[in-house]
């Protein structure tokens, strides 16, 4: 197994920062020790998050960047300096079935969730792997192992996430870089991102709370691990492709997976994100 990147001390980039499982997790690796750059599109969700840290003692900048602004990322990546963790977490979701979402609505989704996977992360690897050391990670999803209805821009987007992982893991590995590779992919997390969804079985597929996430995203980048399913079960949902199409999409009806979106609300228009709450992880 790869060595993990220890937090204390070193430089954490969090894409998507400013609100729910991002900004979790950069007030977590700030407690961890690390010195936090948060990204986010919204400049003042972003600030607030490194005010917070600041306040609490914590060592943390804040950058507006729109990670699907090619030119943007290289010049703001020049002002972060280098990184020794890079969190890919920014993402969007349509929720729409495939007649019902705007053109552009499909167009950022991939542009956000694919695109800037490649911009961001090729403008912080060149100096990781000259460093020999650091960790990329890329937040996937369940959706990304998968498919659900009212998710074709969401699931394909993550689908390409978790390759685009798979095959940077394949890369690094070849060149003997010393750089580590983790892909994360949760079921449903409750940070306003999916409001309204529903789980049939919530022992079995619970709604993940963003701390505990959080939580096991930092120690798994600490540990070196490569995979971060969540809950554990879903692992097994692709693997049940080697079925007759016809069962595996019964099972999914039976675990209700393609209801799930049923009841989407999406978040309250002109929102990004909850309102922060309480210290977290
Ligand atoms: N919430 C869930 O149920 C869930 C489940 C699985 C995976 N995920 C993934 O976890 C990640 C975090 O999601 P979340 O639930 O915390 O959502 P969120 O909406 O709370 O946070 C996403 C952040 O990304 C930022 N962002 C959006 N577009 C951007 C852009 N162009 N440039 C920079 N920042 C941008 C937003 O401003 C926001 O702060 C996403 O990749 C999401 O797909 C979420």
């Amino acid at each position: 197994m790869p060595k993990g990147t220890r937090l204390s001390g070193a430089t954490v980039l969090i894409t998507g920062g400013g609100s729910g499982l991002g900004r979790r997790m950069a007030l977590g690796a700030a407690r961890r020790g690390s010195r936090v750059v948060i990204w986010d599109v919204d400049a003042e969700r972003c600030a607030a998050v490194r005010d917070e840290i600041r306040a609490a003692g914590g060592s943390a900048e804040a950058q507006t960047v729109d990670v699907t602004d090619r030119e943007a990322v290289k010049a703001a990546a020049v002002v972060a300096g280098p990184v020794d963790v890079l969190v890919n977490n920014a993402g969007v979701v349509s929720g729409r079935q495939l007649l019902d979402a705007t053109d552009e609505a499909i167009e950022r989704t991939m542009k956000v969730n694919v695109m800037a996977l490649y911009w961001v992360t090729r403008a912080f690897l060149g100096g990781m792997a000259s460093r020999r050391r650091g960790t990329v990670v890329t937040v996937a999803s369940a959706a990304g192992l998968v498919g659900v209805a009212r998710q074709t821009d969401y699931s394909a987007s993550k689908f390409a996430a978790f390759g685009f992982n798979e095959s940077l893991r394949a890369e690094l590995r070849a060149g003997k870089t010393g750089v580590n590779t983790l892909v994360v992919c949760p079921y449903y997390i409750d940070t306003g991102m999916f409001d309204g969804v529903r789980t049939r079985w919530p022992r079995l597929l619970p709604i993940l709370q963003e701390e505990q996430v959080a939580t096991k995203v930092l120690d798994a980048i600490a540990a070196g691990r490569r995979k971060l399913v969540l809950p554990p079960i879903v692992n097994l949902l692709p693997a049940l492709r080697i079925l007759p199409v016809g069962v595996f999409d019964r099972l999914m009806d039976v675990l209700g997976v393609n209801r799930t979106m049923d009841h989407f609300t999406g978040r309250p228009a002109g929102t990004r994100g909850r309102p922060p709450a309480g210290p977290g992880t």
